[in-house]
């Protein structure tokens, strides 16, 4: 196993929610594992007013109230944390960063190594790496120095673009590491050794022997407290730009020859910059947007997405994205992919189901079985293979079967969140996870005609809360497909 330097972990927005929720309980389950260095500091810097001790009992708070967290443990992670106030859009504040992060590294005796984590508003994505920079925070002489930008990166391409020209002002490309948990997910990274180190699956994968695939990211959460976020986002650059497509590029890449962060990035994208993406008549019969409304479920009452906190009342933003697309190469013309991601449907599940061709003539009955291998991202990770039985007895009636494998039944197994994962790779050095920019790029090229598409008179379908969508999109899924295989 790699030995980690020491190192300090700046998070910029370390009074926000993605710190209190994600980073601090993945960074004190790596802790609590001994998955860290032997030294470590983690300085949360925002405009709040907190002090060190005001800070660490507000991120611990959950985790103090969790039944399996060792308390003994949780005050030693405690004694790593610390905290500064500061506007990280003001350059002058950047001194007493600089100060604070060399008195600690002294005190704690840490070699210079520095990642800095922007868990901000992408408003912030470039000031913060040019002020870092002002200051002489990306120089690499005596320790290295790693950004982590969240999502979204970008807007749009042009601000996808924009964005990595400004950072490459200050910073090398192996310094950056753009986030997207969906890589970080043991069941996603999974799909590459199901394909890859079992010779059974791949000679299949492909046009030939491949009808269609689908791809589901269905949630039965609403947007919550997000509403000011998720109205300017919507479903396609929410889920479809960057997650769904990244599962996507796992599904279709070809076989990397190393795993190693160039290797796999250089498939990923040859595979991303063969998206086709929508013409005209593809945006009128390939692609439904919807939206929920109020409705009843059980006894509760589901708000419609137009009265949810911060969200205006004449909002045309997406819940719903169902689309019909294709990648353009040799493995994969003519398959289509059905791509589908929703807030508030019925249940939370994220899949993927490869559908096998039917056999070629149909020995045993008019209707031989569905050939199909779902790969369960979440919940109940696992991978199902259904397949056709001779029924006992007489004749030769099939009937449909399945070997079905859960992550759960593995012993001694405990699955690594995808923030743990991705933390202790970036702290590694290791971009092998992390999209890379011409990535990004691909992914906003196939995406930006449904948003230039968005700018106009658009068709926009209701769908009741907890509902699984309008029902225009069955059109659209005219074999009959439904959410759920
Ligand atoms: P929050 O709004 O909860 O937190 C944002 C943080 O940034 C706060 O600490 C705030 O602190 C600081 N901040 C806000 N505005 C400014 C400003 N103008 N200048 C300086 N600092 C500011 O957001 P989240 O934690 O939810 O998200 C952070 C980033 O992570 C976003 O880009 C989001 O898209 C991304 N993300 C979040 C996920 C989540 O689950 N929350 C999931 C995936 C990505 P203060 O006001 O004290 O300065
Ligand atoms: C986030 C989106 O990036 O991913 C959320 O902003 C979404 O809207 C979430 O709910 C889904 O992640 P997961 O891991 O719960 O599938």
């Amino acid at each position: 196993m790699l030995t980690l330097e020491n190192n300090c972990i700046v998070i910029f927005g370390a009074s926000g929610d993605l710190t209190q929720r994600m980073l601090i309980p993945a960074l004190y389950k790596l802790y609590s594992h001994q998955k860290l260095s032997s030294s470590f500091a983690i300085l949360g810097v925002s405009r709040s007013t907190y002090d060190d001790q005001s800070f660490r009992d507000k991120l611990i708070k959950d985790l103090a109230s969790d039944d399996n967290v060792d308390h003994e443990s949780l005050d030693k992670f405690c004694e790593h944390l610390f905290y500064q106030v500061m506007d990280p859009e003001n350059k002058y504040e950047y001194k007493a960063l600089k100060q604070r992060i060399q008195s600690i590294e002294t005190a704690l005796k840490i070699k210079s190594n520095t990642l800095f984590y922007l868990a901000t508003p992408p408003s912030l994505y470039s000031v913060i790496p040019q002020n870092l920079a002002a200051h002489g925070l990306n120089i690499e002489d005596d320790g290295w120095k790693r950004l982590v930008i969240e999502k979204p990166f970008g807007y749009d391409l042009e601000s996808a673009i924009a964005l990595d020209k400004s950072l490459y002002q200050d910073f090398t490309e192996d310094q950056i590491y753009r986030i997207d948990h969906y890589l970080g997910k043991e069941t996603v990274q999974n799909m590459l050794v199901l394909r890859f180190a079992n010779s059974i699956f791949e000679p299949l994968w492909n046009s030939k022997y491949i009808d269609y695939i689908e791809v589901t990211g269905a949630e039965d959460l609403g947007i919550g407290s997000r509403g000011g976020y998720y109205d300017n986002a919507g479903a396609m650059r929410d889920m479809i730009q960057n997650h769904l497509l990244q599962v996507i590029a796992m599904v279709a890449m070809e076989p990397p020859a190393v795993i190693n962060a160039d290797s796999m990035r250089d498939e990923v994208v040859k595979v991303l910059q063969c998206l086709k993406p929508l013409n005209e008549d593809d945006l009128k019969h390939n692609l439904v947007l919807g939206q929920y409304t109020k409705s009843h479920v059980r006894d509760e009452c589901l708000l419609s997405y137009r009265e949810e906190k911060g969200v205006p009342e004449d909002s045309r933003t997406e819940t719903y994205i169902a689309l019909k697309m294709f990648i353009k190469n040799w493995r994969w013309d003519g398959v289509p992919f059905y791509v589908r991601t929703a807030k508030r449907m019925p249940t939370r599940v994220t899949e993927v189901v490869i559908n096998f061709k039917k056999t070629p003539h149909p020995v045993f009955s008019a209707n031989p079985p569905d050939n199909k291998l779902i790969m369960r991202i979440q919940p109940d990770e696992g991978t199902l293979l259904s397949f056709g039985l001779k029924k006992p007895g007489a004749g030769f009636e099939t009937e449909p079967v399945a070997m079905d494998f859960h992550y759960s039944n593995l012993k001694n197994s405990e699955l690594l969140s995808a923030y743990e994962r991705l933390l202790l790779d970036v702290l590694k050095g290791d971009a092998t996870l992390f999209s890379r920019s011409d990535a990004v790029s691909a992914c906003w090229e196939f995406v930006q005609p449904i948003l230039d598409y968005k700018k106009n008179k658009f068709d926009l379908y209701g769908y009741a809360a907890g509902t699984w969508g309008p029902i225009e999109a069955e059109a659209l899924f005219k074999n009959g497909q439904t959410w759920r295989s």
